[in-house]
C-alpha cells in the first residue's frame, strides 16, 4: 500500500514538473499600438555569399533571374512579406562609395572588402540593382550611408540621386544611367556601428557628426519624406543612447538603432549545429537579454522623447556562431537549427510587445550569412527554420497589439533559469486574432491556458515549428525536414484554450 502511494505521489510530482500550467491573459483593447510591419525587416550586406552568389548571380547566369537577381529568392521573400531590406552594410557600409556602383559595368572600379574576407569585388551590384530588387520584392529599401570614410557631400548626393524628381546634377546622372523616376528611398542610416567598424567614435563625437550629415540630407523636395536613423548602441551601451537622445535635436532624428547578437562568448562562439544543451541555454540567455535591452533603451528614450516620436530600430539582431566547418571564416556562413527558430520566435515576441517604441528591426542576415532565412548552394536554394518562424509571424505585421500578461514558468539548466514561455498577440484589420507562443525549454513541455472569451473570436486553428532534436536543420539533401505543420494538441473548452507546447517549439494560433 505504502509503495503504491509512493508511486502515485512520484507520478503526480513528475507530471507537475513537466506540466507546469501557465495562465496567459490577453487584453482586448484598441488603445495598444500597431505592430509596425517593419519589425519583420531583413539585412543584406556585401559579406560572404549574401549578395554575390546569394541574391545576385548576374544576368548571364543559368539560374533563373531577373536582371541578375535570383527568382527563387524573390519568390521566397515575397511569401515572407518582407517589409524592408537594409543594405549595403554593416561594416561594409562605411567603406562603400556608392558612385563606384553606378553606370556601365565595365567602367565600375573594383574594391577590396576589407572587413569580410579581404575579397575583391567588382561593384556589379550597386544602387540601381539594389533598389530595383527592392521593387521586385515589394520591400522598402533601407540604405546605410557611409559616415566613417565618406563625406557629407557624398551622402547628400546619394539622397538626391535616389529621391529627387526635378532637374539636378544627381537626378540627371540617374536618368543617364537608365532610371528616370526616383525610387523615393525613405529609410536612411547615418553610418553603422560608429562606436566600432564605423569609425571608432565616441558617442559625443558621433552625435556631432550625425547632426552635420543629417543637416545636408534631405529628400530635396521638402516633403519630410525621409527617416534618418542614428547608428545605435552596441547592445547594453546605454550611455550611447543617452548621449544621442540628449545631443541630437528630435526633429533631426527619425530613429535610433540598437545592435544585439545572441552569442555564447565572442571569443568562443560555439558550433552552429553541433551544440549541447549548455550551448543552447547560453545562446537563449543572450537572446532573451533583448527584453532588458529594449526596456532600458526605451526608458532612456522616454526621458527625451515622451511622445515616442523617435523609433527604436534594432537594425541588427540574431544568433552568431562559429562558421560552418570548411567555409571561409570571413564569410560568416552558418547553419540554422531549431535553436534559431526558438531564438527568432522569442525575439519577435519581445519586439511585438514593445511595439510602442520598436518600429523596425533587421534580422542579420537574409541570405547565406549568420541567422539567414535562405541558404543557397549554386542552383539550389533552401529556406531555414527561421524563415518558417518569420512566415508564421507575418500575421502580426501591421496588426494591433493585444497586450499580454502572465507569469512564465522557468527553464532550469545547471542551476540557472530563464523564462520558459514567450508570447505575444495581435488582432488584424479583419478581426482575426493571432497568438504566438514559444517554449524555450529544451526538455519539458509547458501547459498554457488562455481565456479567449473576450477576444471576439470563436474558432481556433494553429501551426507549429518543431523537430525531434534541437540540432535539426534543413539541408540541401533534406530541405523540408523542418517546416510548419498543423498543430492540434489544444482544446477549446468554451473559449478557454488549453494548449500543451512541446519543448523547443514555436506555435501560432489563429482565432476567427
Ligand atoms: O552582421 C555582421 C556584422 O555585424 C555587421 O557588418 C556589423 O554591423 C556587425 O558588427
Amino acid at each position: 500500500m505504502k509503495k503504491a502511494l509512493l508511486i502515485s505521489f512520484l507520478i503526480s510530482f513528475c507530471s507537475q514538473l513537466s506540466f507546469a500550467q501557465t495562465t496567459i491573459t490577453i487584453k482586448n483593447t484598441n488603445d495598444a499600438p500597431t505592430i509596425d510591419k517593419n519589425i519583420y525587416g531583413h539585412f543584406a550586406e556585401h559579406l560572404g555569399r549574401c549578395i554575390y552568389g546569394g541574391f545576385f548571380v548576374g544576368d548571364t547566369s543559368k539560374i533563373p533571374n531577373t536582371n541578375g537577381v535570383r527568382n527563387d529568392i524573390v519568390k521566397a521573400l515575397k511569401e515572407l512579406k518582407i517589409p524592408n531590406l537594409r543594405w549595403p552594410g554593416g561594416c561594409f557600409a562605411d567603406t562603400y562609395h556608392w558612385k563606384d556602383g553606378i553606370g556601365p559595368q565595365e567602367l565600375r572600379p573594383t574594391i577590396v572588402n576589407k572587413w569580410w574576407g579581404g575579397v575583391t569585388e567588382d561593384n556589379s551590384f550597386g544602387t540601381h540593382d539594389f533598389l530595383n530588387m527592392c521593387e521586385l520584392l515589394g520591400a522598402e529599401p533601407y540604405l546605410s550611408g557611409n559616415v566613417g570614410s565618406g563625406t557629407v557631400q557624398e551622402l547628400a548626393d546619394w539622397v538626391q540621386y535616389t529621391n529627387f524628381s526635378g532637374k539636378s546634377p544627381m537626378s540627371d546622372l540617374r536618368a543617364k544611367n537608365g532610371r528616370k523616376e526616383p525610387w523615393k528611398v525613405k529609410f536612411w542610416g547615418i553610418g553603422n556601428e560608429a562606436w566600432g567598424c564605423g569609425g571608432n567614435m565616441t558617442a559625443e563625437y558621433y552625435a556631432g557628426e550625425y547632426r552635420k550629415f543629417a543637416t545636408f540630407m534631405s529628400d530635396w523636395e521638402n516633403t519630410g519624406g525621409i527617416t534618418r536613423i542614428a547608428s545605435g548602441s552596441n547592445s547594453s551601451d546605454y550611455n550611447w543612447t543617452e548621449v544621442l537622445m540628449k545631443g541630437i535635436p528630435l526633429n533631426m532624428l527619425g530613429g535610433v538603432g540598437v545592435h544585439h547578437y545572441a552569442v555564447i562568448d565572442w571569443g568562443k562562439k560555439g558550433s552552429d549545429r553541433e551544440f549541447t544543451e549548455e550551448g543552447y541555454f547560453k545562446t537563449m540567455k543572450s537572446a532573451l537579454k533583448m527584453e532588458e535591452l529594449v526596456t532600458k533603451h526605451s526608458a532612456i528614450m522616454d526621458k527625451y522623447d515622451p511622445e515616442k516620436k523617435v523609433a527604436m530600430i534594432v537594425d541588427e539582431w540574431g544568433g552568431w556562431y562559429e562558421v560552418e566547418k570548411g567555409t571561409n571564416p570571413g564569410f560568416l556562413y552558418q547553419q540554422n537549427t531549431m535553436r534559431d527558430a526558438v531564438l527568432a520566435g522569442a525575439t519577435l515576441n519581445i519586439f511585438n510587445n514593445h511595439a510602442d517604441r520598436v518600429r523596425m528591426a533587421n534580422l542579420a542576415q537574409c541570405v547565406n550569412v549568420l541567422q539567414a532565412v535562405i541558404l543557397t548552394d549554386k542552383a539550389k536554394m533552401i529556406t531555414t527554420p527561421t524563415y518558417s518562424v518569420m512566415k508564421m509571424y507575418a500575421v502580426h505585421q501591421d496588426a494591433k497589439l493585444l497586450p499580454i500578461s502572465f507569469q512564465s514558468p522557468l527553464y532550469t539548466f545547471n542551476g540557472e533559469t530563464l523564462p520558459a514561455v514567450s508570447a505575444s498577440a495581435s488582432k488584424d484589420k479583419n478581426g482575426a486574432v493571432h497568438i504566438s507562443l514559444v517554449n524555450v525549454d529544451a526538455k519539458n513541455k509547458n501547459k498554457i491556458e488562455i481565456d479567449a472569451n473576450q477576444l471576439g473570436v470563436k474558432n481556433f486553428t494553429a501551426s507549429i515549428i518543431t523537430s525531434g532534436k534541437l540540432q535539426d536543420y534543413n539541408s540541401f539533401e533534406n530541405p523540408n525536414k523542418i517546416v510548419p505543420t498543423v498543430f492540434k494538441s489544444f482544446e477549446n473548452k468554451k473559449g478557454k484554450l488549453e494548449i500543451t507546447i512541446p519543448p523547443f517549439s514555436v506555435i501560432v494560433l489563429e482565432g476567427k
